[in-house]
């Protein structure tokens, strides 16, 4: 597998494939990989002719206070990993490349309403940057398709968002979360936790099946919510929100639409790392 920085080297690979009749997949990711991303470049490998992994730790993304510093960086080991999985290509450029004029300074993508509501509210700004950065690597390699998590739901939404609304030629696809085995969906931040945290972050997802459960059988959205959020305090964490949500643009679903899809969300600091977590589901 070749590693690539630069934007022109990146775009001159992508020419020959494209010069011999092949598709192309990306999956853009910030590094640090683990199952749940080898299973995304998987998802491509089987749906495209190449696939290109970026991995760009993007710093429009993150809140003034939030783990950008310290974000896990491992790039000798996730290119071996990817080297792996058969992935073709590694685009990891530095910020010059992505943000010519500095960050500040950069164009933003905004998606209005479903990038400013939940994840939106609590941490401004941050849909701006995955939007942004999106579109600039959709730009850049101009895929045919490209593979997202469904573990960040609300970014794969907003990111089916932006395609559509900006017309943009490429089909984007959400993979399946993998899942430890006590059910704590995989994310590099859960390397944050220490070894007793560890076991209660699985309440995360216990709590999400909880509220499906109650919500197929019956009980009201808000009383749902907020059995959600006591029971996320009583096991430690200081839960963000615990929401039923249309699944398809996240609003607040009508009292009587009960065949609506639906998904379960929930945000919960557990000392100082916000974990996140969903559930879809059909109510009826
Ligand atoms: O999900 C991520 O890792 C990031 O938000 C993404 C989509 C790579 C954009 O930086």
């Amino acid at each position: 597998m070749q590693t690539v920085q630069e934007p022109a080297s990146l775009r001159a690979v992508i020419r020959g494939w494209r010069a011999e009749g092949k598709t192309v997949g990306l999956v853009p990711t910030m590094g640090n990989l683990h199952a749940g991303h080898y299973s995304l470049i998987r998802h491509a490998r089987t749906r495209a002719d190449r696939v290109v992994a970026s991995i760009f730790v993007n710093p429009t993304q993150f809140g003034p206070n939030e783990d950008f510093a310290s974000y896990p960086r491992t790039l000798v080991q996730d290119q071996a990993g990817l080297a792996e999985e058969g992935c073709d290509l590694l685009f990891a450029p530095e910020a010059s490349a992505l943000y010519p004029l500095g960050a500040e300074r950069a164009v933003k993508v905004h998606v209005p309403r479903l990038g400013e509501i939940l994840d939106g509210a609590s941490r401004p700004g941050h849909f701006d940057g995955v939007a942004t950065i999106v579109c600039k690597l959709f730009n850049l390699v101009q895929p045919d398709l490209a593979v997202f998590g469904q573990k960040d739901y609300q970014q794969l939404r907003v990111i089916e968002r932006m395609v559509a609304d900006l017309g943009l030629a490429v089909k984007v696809m959400g993979a399946p979360t993998v899942r430890a085995a006590d059910g704590l969906a995989l994310s590099s931040r859960n390397q944050y936790l220490d070894a007793d945290q560890r076991v209660v972050a699985a309440e995360i997802s216990a709590t999400l099946q909880q509220m499906r459960s109650l919500i197929v059988e019956g009980h009201r959205r808000e009383a749902v919510e907020q059995a959600a959020m006591a029971r996320l305090g009583r096991a430690g964490f200081e839960p963000d929100y615990a929401v039923v949500r249309r699944a398809d643009d996240l609003e607040i679903p009508a009292p009587d639409a009960v065949l609506e899809g639906l998904v379960a969300l929930v945000a919960a600091r557990l000392g100082g790392t916000r974990l996140i977590d969903n559930l879809p589901f059909q109510a009826s």
